[in-house]
């Protein structure tokens, strides 16, 4: 499988940013290997691409993805290149959330991460090169109404790869923790179907996939760790240090409660 190029993993690639990745990877000539629970949408990603590989594999099952990383490496060559992609968004008032769906989505964009992480770093820093992409949100950033159990995985999300990036500032890997508004992706289908609140109706339109990739490689070329890929998101990053009361305010007037 191999074509002597760098090889890439992008889990969650068979929708959406991970999608987006991919098939701009590919385009380049690198191995693309995904990992996605959804066989159908890897297939959609892999299509017309003789060099993107797909593994079905559940994220939260630690042995499965040392096992497909196992198989990558073997298949595709070591693995340059790491896209965290893989998540799911319910929302829900927090006491009302179904208990489980709350755990799952933890399980799911907390741990897979966590798993990821350790069946590939170890790997990349032997290699001492290597680039590691963790997708937060800027829901790991402003906690709001309606988007707390989310909110909660990202904020993990976001405090494990900051802390991962210092304990291995001098390992010659890149890492860069990746902070999007909303972006057109089927993730925001899974928001609107259960809760959404008010204030991302009343925020501006969905960004394109690709802004966000396109300011991934920006950020990772500059060395710059958190990547905002809008003026807004980062704007509301720093107001968010500053005046959290006043986010809060805002919401509570938006949503009415
Ligand atoms: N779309 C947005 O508005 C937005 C904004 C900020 C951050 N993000 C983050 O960006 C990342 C990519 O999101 P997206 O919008 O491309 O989502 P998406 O829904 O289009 O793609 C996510 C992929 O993850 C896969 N996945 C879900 N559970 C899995 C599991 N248990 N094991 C393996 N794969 C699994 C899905 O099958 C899907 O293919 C996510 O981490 C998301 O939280 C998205």
């Amino acid at each position: 499988m191999s074509n002597g190029a760098e090889t890439v993993l992008i889990t969650g690639g068979g929708s959406g940013m991970g999608r987006e990745a991919a098939r701009r990877f590919a385009a380049q000539g690198l191995t693309v290997a995904l990992l996605d629970v959804n066989s159908e949408g890897m297939a959609e990603t892999a299509d017309s691409f003789s060099n993107i590989h797909s593994w079905t594999v559940d994220i939260t099952d630690f042995d499965a993805v040392c096992a497909a990383v196992r198989e990558v490496e073997s298949q595709c060559g070591p693995i340059y290149r790491l896209y965290n992609c893989a998540a799911i968004m319910p929302f829900g008032k927090l006491v009302e959330q179904d208990n489980a769906i709350i755990h799952k989505q933890m399980a799911i964009n907390y741990g897979g991460l966590v798993n990821i992480t350790q069946a590939v770093l170890p790997g990349m820093l032997e290699r001492g090169r290597g680039d590691f992409v963790s997708f937060a949100s800027m829901a790991g950033i402003i906690p709001m109404l309606l988007t707390g159990a989310y909110t909660a995985t990202k904020f993990a999300v976001r405090a494990f790869t900051e802390t991962l990036y210092h304990e291995h500032r001098d390992s010659g890997l890149r890492f860069a923790c990746v902070c999007p508004p909303a972006v057109a992706t089927p993730l925001l289908k899974q928001g609107r179907e259960t809760a959404w609140p008010k204030m991302l109706e009343d925020q501006s339109e969905p960004i394109a996939p690709s802004v966000v990739i396109d300011a991934i490689q920006s950020c990772l070329d500059k060395g710059t760790f958190f990547v905002y890929p809008t003026r807004n998101a980062k704007i509301g990053a720093i107001m968010r240090r500053l005046a959290p009361g006043l986010i809060w305010k805002q919401v509570h007037q938006v949503e009415g409660f």
